[in-house]
């Protein structure tokens, strides 16, 4: 099926955001250690990455690493840290090449120091690419964003900069880590998992969902299109009915 051209233009989200699960799975089908699933997810990244700049979605968001995968085996910890490192350093040309912004959101000061320079540094060298934007979220998940966000309006409240009374939904927004980021319309998850995990949660409130039982390492574009496809053939009513929207 070719999804591709069954995909409306002017109906793309503006922000899809994926939740990259099923690596270890994966490894496992191939009877290899966890970090081969991570290794062979790399190619996901970048046909999705040049898939989602092509049909001209202006931000992708990839679920690379969260709060709570601190948690997991030290060295599969290691291993994803120094694989990011490795990516980013080998395909921050295909980044140039493609005009693609690269971002992160999360807690990056806690990441290890060599991994928060590599990150900074493909930022800052791509920062005036403008064709996409690629947010990788990292150390991040829902929860420390909305605190963090807390946390600084609080600041702002004990310095006599707010009054809590005008505290709105815009305001409150401007203090999250997507502050400079519309929410994202669309949010995929690969693997067959059917939660958010921690992911954006503030921020997906109104996003439409969408799980694939695909693993991570399988997805290609022709999935991305897919998926695409059936966000299009939703109706995103906000509360209003049907009526009303035409
Ligand atoms: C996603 O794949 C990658 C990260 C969470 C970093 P997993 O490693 O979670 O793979 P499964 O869920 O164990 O198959
Ligand atoms: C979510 O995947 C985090 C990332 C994809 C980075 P997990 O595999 O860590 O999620 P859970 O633990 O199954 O919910
Ligand atoms: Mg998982």
């Amino acid at each position: 099926m070719d999804y591709k051209s069954l995909i409306i233009p002017e109906k793309l989200p503006r922000h899809v955001a994926i939740i990259m699960d099923g690596n270890g799975r994966w490894a496992k089908q191939h009877n290899k250690p966890r970090v081969f699933g991570h290794r062979n997810g790399v190619k996901a990244v970048r046909e999705t990455t040049e898939a989602a700049a092509e049909l001209g979605i202006p931000y992708l968001t990839l679920y690379a690493f969260s709060t709570e995968n601190w948690n997991r085996p030290q060295l599969e910890v290691n291993a994803l840290l120094h694989l990011l490192v490795e990516t980013l350093s080998k395909e921050v040309h295909t980044l140039m090449d493609n005009n693609i912004r690269l971002d992160a959101i999360g807690d990056l000061n806690a990441l290890p120091q060599h991994t928060h320079r590599a990150l900074l540094e493909a930022i800052e060298k791509t920062r005036d690419n403008n064709r996409m934007t690629l947010i990788l979220a990292l150390n991040y998940s829902g929860r420390w964003d909305i605190v963090q966000a807390a946390r600084n309006i609080a600041r702002a409240v004990a310095a006599g900069e707010l009054d809590p009374d005008k505290l709105d939904e815009k305001q409150f927004q401007s203090h999250l880590a997507t502050h400079h980021i519309p929410d994202p319309e669309f949010m995929i998850r690969t693997s067959g998992e059917q939660r958010t995990s921690n992911f954006l949660c503030y921020q997906l409130a109104y996003s439409e969902l969408y799980f694939t039982s695909v693993l991570w390492p399988d997805f290609r574009k022709e999935h991305l299109y897919q998926a695409l496809v059936a966000y299009q053939q939703r109706e995103r009513r906000f509360g209003k009915i049907s009526e009303q929207l035409a």
